[in-house]
């Protein structure tokens, strides 16, 4: 696999060049990123023409920075300022229904441009509430967490966790761009960090090949994150992604392996209402997941130990909390929003870099067939999910 796209150029002549990527997962959106990347909004703004700029954020992140963003605008727009407290629990609907209110309260039209700052959580909602105002308003994307930088930006869902289950409510809708700026990462805790780096591990098992041999080295003897260590980690992951967007632009099948780890990943996020952080959650997941092929005859021993050197790897993973039991997984699991009829949808790994695509065995190639979920029963992930718990004790 190549790490560099042909469609990612330098468009800054500076010693830490911003990179621009237009996104085919996001219809050709833009995506800036490295070091220096948030430079390009004020200008980014003012080709945009609004009439007023909004700043959606959470508390905490414009507390450590917001002050810069503000003065970096300041020769040229005096923003309105919206934040909701920090954190998962905050992607709900009541904070939807605030934010829309203010975004009129203080003037929004359609020649407007909210800018959303921060984390996955006011991506997420942000992007929604400036989708539904007007049906439709123009947003700018501005990740501050390595999560965010590396995946939520590269798609365009933006959505709430409602009635139980996570992002339950949402929209596919594209901003205008995206600046993904990796000094922001430095003043993120390491737990988030490593959590984050989850996913960049999940993508090189997908992927295998080069990106896996990159990321075992990467691993081999981090204990924490310099600042050219977040960049290279930002940029890895984005090269990751480019692959898999080459792979399947609309993410409607192979795109759809990005969710490897998720089933169990998101039951358990949700269930721990906050103890672990998306990526942790994810982890188990993709044990589980491993697990699970490994017991359905679909992924060899050798190949699950593959998967279990890069994530054995990762520091510091919290476990599961241990008020969480594998019933209340396989209720959570039923939400999944991968699930088909009554029957549960996994995505699950033949091999290091190679999905299972459960019509293989129906003599029907890869290219021909489009689904890469394998159907699972009840009973057979209760099993394996016995064992990792028994395992964990
Ligand atoms: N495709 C998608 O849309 C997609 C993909 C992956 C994850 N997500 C969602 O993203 C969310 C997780 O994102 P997240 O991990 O960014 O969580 P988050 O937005 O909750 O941010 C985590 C914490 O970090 C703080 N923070 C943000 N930037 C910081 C910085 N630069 N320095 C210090 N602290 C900072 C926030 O205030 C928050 O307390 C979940 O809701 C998940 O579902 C969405």
């Amino acid at each position: 696999m190549k790490m560099q796209d042909p469609a990612v150029t330098g468009n800054m002549p500076s010693a830490s060049p911003v990179l621009t990527w237009n996104s085919p997962l996001t219809g050709g959106m833009p995506i800036h990123f490295g070091k220096g990347a948030i430079d390009l909004l004020p200008d980014l703004l003012l080709g945009l023409k609004p009439d007023r700029v909004f700043i959606l954020s959470d508390q905490h992140v414009f507390s450590l920075h917001g002050a810069s963003l503000l003065q970096l605008l300041s020769p040229h727009f005096a923003p309105e300022i919206l934040l909701i407290a920090e954190g998962e629990g905050e992607k709900k609907m009541s904070n939807l229904e605030f934010l829309c209110n203010q975004l009129f309260e203080r003037g929004i039209t359609k020649s407007s441009v909210v800018v959303n700052f921060g984390g996955g959580v006011v991506l997420n909602i942000g992007g929604l509430a400036a989708s539904l105002v007007y049906r439709g308003v123009r947003f700018v994307q501005v990740p501050t967490t390595l999560m965010a930088q590396s995946d939520v930006i590269v798609s365009n869902k933006q959505g709430i966790n409602f009635a139980g289950g996570k992002n339950r409510l949402g929209v596919f809708s594209t901003p205008v761009a995206a600046l993904a700026d990796s000094r922001y990462c430095a003043t993120e805790p390491l737990r988030h960090l490593r959590a984050a780096a989850v996913e960049y591990c999940k993508n090189a098992i997908l992927l295998g090949g080069a990106h896996y041999e990159e990321a075992l080295r990467f691993f081999s003897v981090k204990e924490t994150f310099s600042e050219a260590q977040l960049e290279r980690l930002l940029v890895n992951s984005l090269a990751q992604k480019f692959e898999i967007a080459r792979l399947d632009p609309k993410e409607k099948s192979l795109g759809l392996m990005l969710e490897y780890g998720h089933t169990v990943g998101h039951a358990l996020e949700w269930l721990s209402q906050g103890r672990l952080l998306h990526g942790e959650a994810v982890y188990h997941g993709m044990n589980v997941a491993g697990q699970l092929a490994h017991h359905l005859g679909i992924m060899p021993v050798e190949e699950l130990k593959k998967q279990s050197l890069l994530l054995s790897r990762l520091r510091g993973i919290p476990p599961i909390p241990n008020d969480i039991s594998v019933g209340q997984i396989l209720t959570s699991v039923q939400r999944d929003n991968k699930k088909v009829g009554k029957g549960m949808a996994f995505i699950l790994m033949k091999a290091v870099g190679q999905v299972n695509m459960p019509q293989d065995a129906r003599g029907v190639s890869p290219a021909q067939n489009e689904s890469v979920l394998t159907p699972v029963c009840e009973f057979q992930l209760n099993k394996v999910l016995l064992e990792y718990w028994d395992a964990l004790l």
